[in-house]
């Protein structure tokens, strides 16, 4: 993309926070601490967002030593503080206590399981009372994204649902994070190109498909956490939407 047509696209996205944060505050931007997540974390606090459009992640107490270092490396560059939502303790317990630590190799239905303890109630309690909810989903990333669309309706959580990095490329993201010096995770130097938790998460080989880390053992329909299903359907597999 020319330097020119990059702008455009970053003046689009500001503008589509700036409506985020005049009329549908408050809102929150879920942030997974990688790279796509850092350009919106940069836009959002260069912009002065953060009062209308807090930012939190998801500490699933699996994540790896070099995300979790993100939190504090994003406090040293913009004086800022991402709130940490974490599971229930209880409830991580008896999962454990049930089915072992690692249960989620052995089934798509205990990953899910795990999914829910660990992002899914903790994302439910980080949204409540909010009027929207930001992502960095794009489309290129996998075939379940490939019909998303800047702001939707998420029926789910009862919100509105954006996702400004839609119709960036990856390297779009990568372009604005050079130029601007934006901190990221050092696994992404290290064959990481998407991260997610520290078990399900491995690196990928020169050519690979940029999630093929992600959850490597299932199937590639069935690999989404669960945060951006509505009513447990993959709502965006355009050719599957009929009949799933
Ligand atoms: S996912 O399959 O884990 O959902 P991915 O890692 O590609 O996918 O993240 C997509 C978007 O989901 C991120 O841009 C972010 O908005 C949100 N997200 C994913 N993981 C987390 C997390 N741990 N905390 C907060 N948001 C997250
Ligand atoms: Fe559990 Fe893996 Fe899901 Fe993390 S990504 S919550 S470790 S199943």
């Amino acid at each position: 993309m020319s330097e020119h047509a990059l702008q455009d696209l970053i003046a689009r996205t500001r503008a589509t926070l700036e409506l985020i944060a005049s009329q549908f505050s408050p809102a929150v931007f879920a942030s997974s601490l990688a790279a796509e997540d850092m350009v919106l974390t940069d836009l959002i606090l260069r912009a002065g967002l953060q009062d209308r459009i807090g930012i939190f992640s998801l500490e699933t107490g699996r994540l790896h030593a070099e995300t979790l270092e993100m939190f504090d490396r994003i406090n040293a560059t913009y004086g800022y503080q991402v709130e940490a939502y974490r599971p229930q303790p209880e409830a991580v317990e008896h999962y454990v206590r049930q089915h072992g630590l690692n249960a989620f190799y052995d089934s798509v239905e205990l990953r899910k399981e795990c999914c829910r303890i660990r992002k899914m109630e903790p994302l439910n309690r980080a949204l409540a009372g909010k009027r929207a909810w930001v992502t960095g989903q794009r489309r290129a990333q996998s075939v379940t994204r490939a019909a998303l669309d800047v702001q939707e309706r998420d029926d789910a959580h009862g919100m509105e649902k954006f996702n400004p990095l839609a119709d960036w490329s990856e390297q779009d993201v990568w372009d604005y994070i050079r130029a601007n010096d934006v901190p990221y995770n050092r696994l992404h130097d290290q064959g990481f190109p998407s991260i997610g938790c520290q078990p399900c998460t491995r690196a990928i080989e020169p050519g690979e498909d940029v999630r093929a880390g992600r959850w490597w053992w299932e199937n590639p329909d069935s690999k989404e956490c669960g945060l951006h299903v509505v009513d447990g359907k993959l709502i965006r597999i355009k050719s599957h939407a009929a009949t799933n």
